[in-house]
């Protein structure tokens, strides 16, 4: 049976009808907005590449937060950017580091809201590279021992959710046997499980000053081309341990969103990342797209892939919209 019985406009003709039958719907409960900490004092520097994006310091951090709060969103990351980087990435765990500050600060001022942070050494290392470099290469079982103090050091701070985003082998597993070791068996995680080596981070890495100095990411961040092996990755992280596990970027990946999410039984979070934003904001201050309508109609794209959960920049104008 086809036309002209079957006339799918029949439920398109107006708003009312359009609502009756819509298939997904985004809410702010599914975001989560990632902010930048810096040292100093009284910084709100905003990043070029990522417009109505700021690197804050601690002191700022109190005021954005009670504004994601009253927003309604109810989680956020954090990236840090330290004082000092050296080769093994100290600042990253030591108890009074930027995000160890950082994650006081946000608890004090909004204590319900849900802090996650990033847990990975390109930001701390002044090589730039997401681990330890013996003989040239990143080492993967010193790197992941690190990763774990670094994971400890931000529980004794006092974040709701660890997120590992460095990629190496056995890192989950690492970081659960610590948690669990030193009481913090309930805190969840959240694991880049399938993060691909992408161009999409640019303008990330101008704003958490993470750029590797030489080299890339490649041998370590996923091949693009290779969803099967992202599907091993996210069974692995979830055989050792993930709570939630993180497919990144979003759009370009939402083969792999859909599949992992058909496959597995598991809060899926995708990662909406930078380049994606920025692309979005450049086309609409060339005035050749509608900005807002861009921004919602991507997000709504992620979602019905199957995403649980969107980390996005355009969190905060998006739950404005809802
Ligand atoms: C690693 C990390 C990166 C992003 C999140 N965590 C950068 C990278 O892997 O180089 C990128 C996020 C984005 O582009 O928005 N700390």
């Amino acid at each position: 049976m086809s036309y002209p019985t079957h006339r799918l406009r029949r439920l398109r003709k107006n708003e009312n009808l359009r609502r009756m039958v819509r298939e997904t719907r985004l809410s702010i409960d599914n975001f989560v907005y990632p902010f930048f900490v810096c040292s100093g004092k009284n910084i709100r520097r905003e990043i070029k590449s990522m417009p109505g994006c700021f690197q804050l310091s601690i002191d700022n951090l109190g005021k954005e937060t009670k504004e994601i709060h009253k927003l309604n969103i109810p989680a956020i990351i954090l990236f840090g950017i330290p004082e000092k980087k050296d080769e093994f990435g100290k600042e990253a765990y030591v108890k009074d580091g930027i995000i160890q500050r950082a994650v006081r600060e946000v608890k004090n001022s909004v204590p319900s809201l849900i802090v996650i942070t990033d847990i990975c050494l390109c930001e701390y290392t002044s090589h730039g590279h997401c681990g330890l470099i013996r003989k040239g290469k990143i080492d993967n079982d010193a790197t992941i021992e690190i990763l774990a103090k670094v994971a400890l050091s931000h529980a004794r701070a006092g974040i709701d959710i660890v997120a590992p985003s460095d990629m190496m082998d056995g890192r989950v597993k690492a970081i659960r046997e610590v948690l669990d070791d030193n009481g913090f068996e309930e805190i969840p995680m959240m694991s880049y499980a399938a993060k691909f080596a992408s161009s999409f981070y640019g303008p990330f890495r101008e704003a958490a000053e993470s750029a590797a100095k030489y080299g890339d990411r490649k041998s370590h961040q996923m091949d693009p081309a290779n969803p099967d092996e992202a599907l091993r990755e996210i069974a692995l992280d979830i055989e050792e341990g993930a709570d939630i596990i993180i497919v990144k970027p979003a759009l370009p990946y939402l083969d792999v969103i859909c599949r992992a999410k058909e496959r597995f039984n598991i809060t899926l979070a995708a990662y909406h990342v930078s380049g994606e934003y920025s692309m979005v904001k450049a086309g609409g201050r060339l005035g050749w797209i509608n900005e807002k309508e861009v921004m919602m109609e991507s997000l709504l794209s992620i979602k019905r892939a199957g995403a649980d959960i969107i980390i996005t920049y355009f969190a905060k104008e998006a739950a404005k919209l809802l």
